[in-house]
């Protein structure tokens, strides 16, 4: 039986690795990306490792709603079970923007997408001999907070503190998720993967955000995109890392997250926010 890797976040830093090393142990790629354009430019770049690469690109906007469903419909039709999902696709932005959802974008983007995605491609994880997702979080969860309030409206809006406080949601909602799958055949882990030298930063709207990060990028990063990749490859194929089922890692290894994380009375309120915001319902 095939292997089948779902991928979002793959035109760009450590996705494109994880892309290209998942496909050297053999994986069927379904990426999903927002430009047809850096999809052709992975597929070139996919070939020319292997000709005979299994890949296909799916074109959608994963801070929409609608796109995440009507992207999970498209792959749900392409195959009979995935082996693996890796949410990875994340930004930062600048400017508060709402999305056509009324979502805070950067919650929209980095968190709505791993959930609804998730739920959507669920059926055929379980088809899979043994299905793996991965939720990419960030260390920066550490000094996030939760203001349901902050989700559709503008109050306090700062860049940074949007997108900490939706990486603390991919790891609320990560250990929510390892107890709603106990008793299946997946298993789930949350990483945060090191502070890769990526150009995350630099697609910000803003010149002084852009500045910062590049700075920072160029003088905090402690690991590359190849070493990242490896990581998630591991937990994302190798049967020990079963084992490992429902932990947090930061760069490869387990650690404890945030003492926030671990409140199940604020996993279950944003796993039912995002239910209503998404309009879907795990059974
Ligand atoms: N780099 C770090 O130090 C670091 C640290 C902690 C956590 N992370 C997390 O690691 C993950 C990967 O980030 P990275 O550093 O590799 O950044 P990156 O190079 O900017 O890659 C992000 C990927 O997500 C895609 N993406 C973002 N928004 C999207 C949307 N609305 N629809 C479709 N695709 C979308 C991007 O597409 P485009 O190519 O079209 O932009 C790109 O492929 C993110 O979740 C990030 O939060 C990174």
């Amino acid at each position: 039986m095939d292997k089948i890797c779902v991928i979002t976040g793959a035109t760009s830093g450590i996705g494109w690795e994880v892309a290209h090393q998942m496909a050297k142990k053999g994986y069927v790629l379904k990426v999903i990306g927002r430009s047809e354009q850096k999809g052709e430019d992975l597929k070139q770049s996919l070939l020319k490792q292997d000709a005979a690469v299994d890949f296909e690109y799916f074109v959608a906007d994963l801070s929409s709603i609608k796109d995440v469903k009507a992207v999970a419909e498209k792959i749900n039709a392409s195959v009979d079970h995935i082996d693996a999902l890796i949410n990875n696709a994340g930004g930062v932005f600048s400017d508060f923007e709402l999305t056509e959802d009324g979502v805070e974008k950067t919650m929209a983007n980095n968190h709505l997408s791993y959930f609804v995605l998730t739920h959507a491609l669920l059926n055929k994880l379980k088809a899979a001999e043994e299905g793996r997702i991965l939720l990419v979080a960030s260390r920066s969860h550490l000094r996030a907070g939760m203001d349901f309030e902050s989700f559709t409206t503008k109050k306090n809006y700062n860049i940074m503190r949007a997108y900490a406080q939706s990486k603390l949601a991919n790891v609320l909602f990560g250990y929510q998720l390892t107890r709603y799958l106990a008793d299946t055949n997946i298993s789930s882990f949350i990483i945060h993967p090191g502070v890769v030298k990526t150009p995350i930063g630099a697609k910000s709207k803003s010149w002084l955000h852009r500045t910062v990060w590049s700075l920072f990028a160029r003088f905090m990063y402690n690991t590359t995109p190849e070493a990242s990749a490896k990581n998630y490859v591991y937990l994302a194929t190798e049967k020990e890392a079963k084992a490992h089922n429902g932990f947090y890692f930061s760069a490869g290894l387990i650690e404890k997250s945030s003492a926030l994380s671990y409140d199940q009375k604020l996993q279950e309120k944003l796993w039912d926010w995002s239910e209503l915001k998404a309009g879907v319902k795990w059974e």
